[in-house]
């Protein structure tokens, strides 16, 4: 099974994005290292991944594990193009989400969003996407299960890919891929593959059906005849 190597990847993601790459076996979570450093940092395990809301993220080896630092600039992000955009941790999930799914389609493999952070194939999470923000950078970690051993407790909502595909070019690929949606995000890619639209959801706003992803990466749901934009948050399906 190929690693992920630092002049591979470099190699591979078009210039201007990223400033440093680093590549660890085994560090407590990719995204601290990125928030500390500016860097965009790989680790072939975590000690102490992390998920959304404080929970744990499953980063044994096999996996896929990396962050992107972006950086600010008066409260915007500055693309390597030049170009500023406004920061919002849901456009970032999102834009993540697009360029993950994508990616696997390229693999040949028929991955779904699950708004706002979670990827899925065949019903089963792939990939978990956490935005995080520290002082004027921001971290977009991203943990795909390409070749996990899934622990049995996970193995009712989780899978891992196990495909043949080398880590460099599938990370290569979705952060390259993320760049160009940060940039303009294909929300009409995000609404035809997105897996939690037409089911009864429960979040923050209420009780609603998912209608749609507006052009923020927001989830629209139709709560009585009201619609409602979740911009980022947890959401609970309610229906099958
Ligand atoms: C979630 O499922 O709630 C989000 C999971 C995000 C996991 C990735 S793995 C790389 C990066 N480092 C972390 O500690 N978390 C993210």
């Amino acid at each position: 099974m190929k690693k992920i190597v630092k002049t591979e990847i470099e190699k591979l993601l078009i210039a201007g994005n990223v400033r440093d790459v680093l590549v660890y076996d085994c560090v407590e979570s990719t995204n601290d290292c990125a928030l500390n450093t500016g860097a965009t940092v790989f680790a072939r395990t975590q000690t102490k991944g992390r998920g959304r809301n404080g929970r744990s993220f499953f980063s044994g080896e096999g996996g896929l594990y990396f962050s992107i630092a972006l950086f600010f600039e008066e409260n915007q992000i500055r693309l390597g193009s030049g170009a500023l955009i406004p920061f919002s941790a849901g456009r970032l999930t999102v834009s993540a989400g697009i360029a993950v799914a994508k990616a696997l389609n390229l693999f040949g493999i028929d991955a779904k969003i699950k708004w706002v952070n979670d990827v899925y194939v065949a019903g089963k999470k792939v990939c978990g996407i956490l935005a995080e923000r520290r002082g004027d950078i921001a971290a977009i970690g991203i943990g795909i299960n390409l070749n996990s051993s899934i622990p049995d407790d996970l193995a009712s909502k989780a899978a891992s890919l196990n495909a043949p595909i080398d880590p460099n070019v599938l990370a290569a690929s979705v952060i390259n891929g993320f760049f160009h949606e940060l940039a303009s995000p294909d929300i009409e890619f995000a609404n035809a593959n997105c897996i939690t639209l037409g089911k009864t959801v429960e979040c923050e706003k209420g009780i609603g059906v998912a209608v749609g992803i507006d052009a923020d990466g927001a989830l629209l749901i139709l709560i009585g005849d009201q619609t409602e934009r979740l911009y980022y948050g947890e959401v609970r399906f309610l229906s099958a």
